[in-house]
């Protein structure tokens, strides 16, 4: 078992390994979870004593108003008070979900994160960004919110689709390319059946180190945005079927061709071996027009001119908004791959 602790906004530990103690509440508790991974779920609930559960399907439409609402109802019904702990159970849409019910139950209970999924373990469930999608786009409504702690049990990878496992992957192959880990990138060795403790550690010590030097993403933090401009737009304009994985290595594709393009270092071929041993569903053929509107919302958000996080090398990342000629001329350059 391997131990990181985060330091800022808060502190709490993150524990990565096999068969995990998790803390046990005194007070009263709920257990939210992905029906996915119901055992594990329900011998927690067992060993923790903990009477008030609720599965939920992951994916997407776990994130919606309603369901949301519905899980406030949830803790709602049996009068659940503020010194409630919530545990959490799931892949990053869960915990995603989890913590924004957490942020604003009772104006704030306390939640421990259990990431069952390699992209919950590397990304979501630590940094403390939580939320839901609105109708009109991903993540729209959330709070910075952190957990009390993050416990991931490898247990669970042992029944996770090999291509969710392998796609959670592409985050961890990402924060390889930010802060310069070479060993990070050599994902084609990994298997659920290896020891993963030191992979997933080293992944996830290199959020750690960004969400620490700025925890609310007014700079630094835009840096674990690699890939995810266009990765968001590709999974909006194929209503989610192209997944957040898949969509992210396209959109890490793109982000190295836009490096190259500018003069940098031509990190193409990397990631068209993450590419080649992803095998992700074919990309959807989408003229740059179709991104646009999508891509539209993100500058919007931003209230300022899309801003590209592009890798001009191993461990140096610049980020600027590009000439629309340059996006297009990478574009055409993009879809001509035979991936
Ligand atoms: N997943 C990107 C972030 O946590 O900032």
């Amino acid at each position: 078992m391997l131990k990181l602790k985060i330091e800022r906004p808060s502190r709490y530990p993150i524990h990565i390994g096999y068969g995990l103690e998790i803390p046990r509440a005194d007070g009263p508790k709920a257990l939210l979870y992905d029906s996915a991974v119901e055992p594990l779920a329900l011998d927690l609930a067992e060993q923790l004593e903990i009477p008030v559960r609720l599965g939920l399907r992951g994916g997407e439409e776990a994130k919606t108003l309603e369901v949301y609402g519905q899980t406030l109802s949830w803790l709602a019904k049996p009068a659940l008070p503020r010194d409630t702990l919530l545990y959490v159970v799931g892949g990053g849409t869960l915990t995603d979900l989890g913590g924004f019910l957490a942020a604003s139950y009772l104006r704030g209970i306390q939640f421990i994160n259990i990431p069952t999924t390699t992209l919950a373990i590397v990304d979501a469930s630590v940094g403390g960004k939580t939320g839901i999608n609105l109708p009109e786009g991903k993540n729209l409504a959330g709070a910075f919110y952190a957990p009390e702690g993050v416990y991931a049990e490898l247990e669970a990878l042992q029944t996770l689709p090999l291509q969710i496992f392998k796609e959670g992957l592409v985050e961890a192959f990402k924060h390889g390319i930010i802060a310069g880990d070479e060993q990070l990138l050599e994902v084609e060795n990994l298997s659920v059946s290896d020891s993963l403790e030191p992979y997933l550690a080293r992944a996830i010590a290199v959020k750690v180190g960004v969400v620490e030097t700025d925890p609310t993403e007014k700079g630094e933090r835009r840096k674990l945005n690699l890939g995810h401009t266009l990765g968001h737009a590709l999974e909006a304009a194929t209503d989610h079927k192209l997944s957040h994985g898949a969509a992210v290595a396209y959109g890490l594709l793109f982000a190295a061709l836009l490096g190259r393009a500018q003069g940098g270092e031509d990190l193409v071929p990397t990631v068209q071996k993450l590419l080649a041993w992803l095998s992700p569903a074919p990309l959807p053929g989408l003229e740059w027009d179709d991104l646009l509107a999508f891509m539209a919302r993100d500058k919007k958000k931003l209230g300022t001119s899309l801003n590209w996080v592009v890798p001009m090398g191993m461990g140096d990342l610049s980020i600027h908004p590009i000439p629309e000629d340059t996006l297009r001329r990478c574009y055409s350059e993009f879809l001509a791959f035979e991936l």
